[in-house]
C-alpha cells in the first residue's frame, strides 16, 4: 500500500460514466469520505469565467493560479469548494463551466496544483476518490483501483437526464458533442491524460444500474482481491 495510511480506492473513467454517482454511493456503503476532482477544476474554470480569462490561456490562468486560493472542506461529510472563502459549489454544474474546466485542465501547472491538494485530502481519510488520472498520477499506490466506462451514447443519456433533474436546460446533441469534445481533451493532453492505470479494473456501466455497478466494485473491496 506504498505509503498511504488509509484507505484509497481511485475510480477514474470519461465524462458521464457514471463515476461521481457510484463514488458518493460507495463512500456511504464504506462509510469513508468521498473526494470529486472535477470540481477542483470545475472551481478553477468558474474563477476564470468569473473574470473573463480565456480558459486556454496557460500563462492568465497560471497567474490566477497563483493570486487565488482554492479550498475544499468536508461539510457533513460533503465536500465544498471554496474560492477566496467563496462556496462555489452550487455554481459549477453548468455547460460553459464543463467545457472551460476541460480546456483548464489541460494546463501542467494546474494538474500539478490541484494534484498536491488531493494527495493532501487523500493522506488525511479512507476515501474514495473519482477524477481521470487518479489511478495513474494522484494516488498511483491507491489500494483498489476502478476504470469506468460507458459508450458515448449512454453517456450523453445520462448527463441530459442528470441536468433534467438539477434544471440545467440542454439538449441531447450539444451535450453528446460535448462529451466528445472532453474525451479528445482528456485523452490527448501531455500531463496524467485520461487513462485505465495498468492495475486498475475495468467495469463496462453502459448496460449495468448504478446498483450493480457498486455491488461489483463492494465485492472487491470486501473481498480484498486488488493490490
Ligand atoms: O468529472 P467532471 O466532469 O466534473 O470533470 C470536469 C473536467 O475536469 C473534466 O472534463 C476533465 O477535463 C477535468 N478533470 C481532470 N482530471 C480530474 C478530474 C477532472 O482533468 N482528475
Amino acid at each position: 500500500m506504498g505509503n498511504l495510511t488509509h484507505l484509497s480506492i481511485a475510480l477514474d473513467g470519461p465524462a458521464g460514466s457514471g463515476k461521481s454517482s457510484v463514488a458518493k454511493q460507495l463512500a456511504n456503503e464504506l462509510n469513508i469520505h468521498y473526494l470529486d476532482t472535477g470540481a477542483m477544476y470545475r472551481a478553477v474554470a468558474f474563477a476564470a469565467l468569473e473574470k473573463g480569462i480565456d480558459p486556454k490561456d496557460a500563462a492568465t490562468v497560471e497567474s490566477l493560479l497563483k493570486a487565488t486560493s482554492i479550498t475544499v472542506h468536508f461539510e457533513q461529510g460533503n465536500q465544498r469548494v471554496y474560492i477566496d472563502d467563496i462556496d462555489v459549489t452550487a455554481n459549477i454544474r453548468t455547460s460553459a463551466v464543463s467545457n472551460a474546466a476541460s480546456d483548464i485542465a489541460m494546463h501542467p501547472s494546474v494538474r500539478y496544483k490541484l494534484a498536491e491538494m488531493q494527495r493532501a485530502v487523500a493522506s488525511q481519510y479512507d476515501i474514495v476518490v473519482d477524477g481521470r488520472d487518479i489511478g495513474t498520477f494522484v494516488l498511483p499506490e491507491a489500494e483498489y483501483k476502478f476504470f469506468l466506462t460507458a459508450s458515448e451514447e449512454v453517456r450523453a443519456k445520462r448527463r441530459f437526464k442528470e441536468n433534467k433533474e438539477n434544471g440545467i436546460p440542454s439538449e441531447l446533441e450539444d451535450l453528446r458533442m460535448e462529451i466528445k469534445q472532453r474525451d479528445y481533451n482528456d485523452t490527448h493532453r501531455e500531463l496524467a491524460p485520461l487513462k485505465q492505470a495498468e492495475d486498475a479494473i475495468k467495469i463496462d456501466s453502459s448496460d449495468l444500474t448504478l446498483e450493480e455497478v457498486v455491488g461489483a466494485i463492494m465485492s472487491y473491496v470486501k473481498g480484498g482481491q486488488q493490490s
